[in-house]
């Protein structure tokens, strides 16, 4: 239809059946407007409650002293390297090429839970594998795994509850106890959580623990079959425990040059477990453990054979973000792994920048 209807001599519009221009501005005003609406929408910035990956990184930087150039968190570490070879019943459940091809090259980092980068590795509760397995076909799988079977609270609002608690209080410098409290009253994971951090073994080396994901993925194999999972790496050297008298006087770096150390004597491995999930699991809810007798596969091995000290090393300017996968493997809808991907990437960016800027901190670009 025109916009404006003409005379059939041509020339001005008719007075009383000209056409107004008004109703398609209104028209398209509206179209404009709806289409801005469902971006704001998608983006986050309206119609949903969800925590900001600002939110999120300001927090966290909030709970400890500054480390510029630094990770937020897991901020100590080391780079490791090795290779990967999937098994055929990891082949079967995902079409991944990870899992056909015979050697997958391996860049990770092995790190400890907290924000300090000196911190005292012997004394961190929580321990942590990120890994980077890059396949023929220039496809990645990138992971963030720690020791812990569970993760403490059900959603990312919950967690930034949870940060938010621990955040010093003015008044005293130091978090304010009832807060953390009030979560725990909340939140029953939380409650067991902190019993497993209070009773489960501490392993004397990275080498002897095992890392889980945590958050739940899909593995898709070739015929389209698609099946909940999480996975684990289970190690293969014995677990040695570290009493607490050894915790309290290990070296400040005793987790970095124990592995060293073992390496000296060969490789290091881990089998790659993956757990099915039944119908009904809690695939959204990385606080929720699947019952424990769910099928597992053993979907490959894992074999770390080189340590470089992360200044300077490969793993230091990457961001392993859990939602880089390959055709194969795709996230679930558990909001917080969604959650994950956005915050590390902001901290990533800000880590980065500082560095760029030459406000990194003094070790955070040069060898340990
Ligand atoms: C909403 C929940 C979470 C938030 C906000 C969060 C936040 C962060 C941040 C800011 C970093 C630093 C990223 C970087 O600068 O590269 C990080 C690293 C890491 N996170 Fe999380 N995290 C969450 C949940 C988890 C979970 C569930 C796991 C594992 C089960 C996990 C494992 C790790 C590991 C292993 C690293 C170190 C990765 C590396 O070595 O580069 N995180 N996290």
């Amino acid at each position: 239809m025109p916009l404006f209807r003409f005379t059939r001599h041509g020339g001005t519009p008719r007075g009383p059946r000209a056409h107004s221009p008004l109703p398609w501005i209104a028209l398209i005003a509206m179209i404009l407007g709806i289409v801005a609406l469902a971006f704001a929408w998608l983006a986050g910035w309206i119609g949903r409650d969800r925590p900001t990956a600002q939110q999120f990184t300001d927090t966290i930087e909030a709970t400890g002293a500054a480390h510029p150039g630094f990770r937020r968190a897991h901020s100590k570490g080391v780079c490791v390297s090795g290779w990967f070879t999937g098994s055929p019943e990891g082949a079967a459940l995902s079409k991944a090429e990870v899992f056909a091809q015979p050697r997958v090259p391996v860049l990770g980092r092995l790190s400890i839970g907290g924000g300090d980068p000196h911190g005292a590795d012997a004394q961190a509760r929580v321990r942590s594998i990120a890994l980077q397995l890059i396949s023929q076909n220039g496809q990645e799988w990138r992971m963030a795994m720690n020791s812990f079977p569970f993760f403490a609270v059900p959603t990312p609002e919950a967690f930034l509850e949870q940060t938010r608690a621990q955040l010093p209080d003015p008044a005293t410098g130091k978090p304010d106890p009832a807060k953390m409290a009030a979560v725990l009253a909340k939140y029953p994971s939380a409650r067991a959580f902190q019993q497993w951090a209070k009773t489960a073994p501490w392993s004397n080396s990275w080498a002897n623990t095992t890392f889980n994901s945590v958050n739940s993925f899909w593995f898709i194999a070739a015929d389209g079959t698609r099946q909940a999972v999480r996975w684990s790496w289970q190690p293969q050297a014995p677990v040695v425990e570290l009493d607490e008298q050894a915790r309290r006087t290990a070296g400040l770096d005793y987790l970095a040059d124990e592995f060293q150390q073992r390496l000296a004597q060969g490789p290091v491995r881990w089998n790659l477990i993956v757990t099915l999930a039944d119908a009904g699991d809690a695939v959204e809810d990385p606080s929720t453990p699947w019952p424990s007798e769910r099928r597992q596969v053993q979907a490959g091995v894992l074999t770390l054979d080189h340590l470089q000290p992360q200044a300077g090393g490969a793993c230091n300017d990457l961001n392993f973000d859990p939602l880089i996968l390959p055709a194969g493997i795709e996230g679930s809808d558990d909001a917080i792994l969604a959650t994950r991907s956005a915050v590390y990437s902001h901290s990533f960016n800000r880590r980065e920048r500082e560095s760029a800027r030459g406000q990194a901190g003094n070790d955070a670009g040069v060898p340990r």
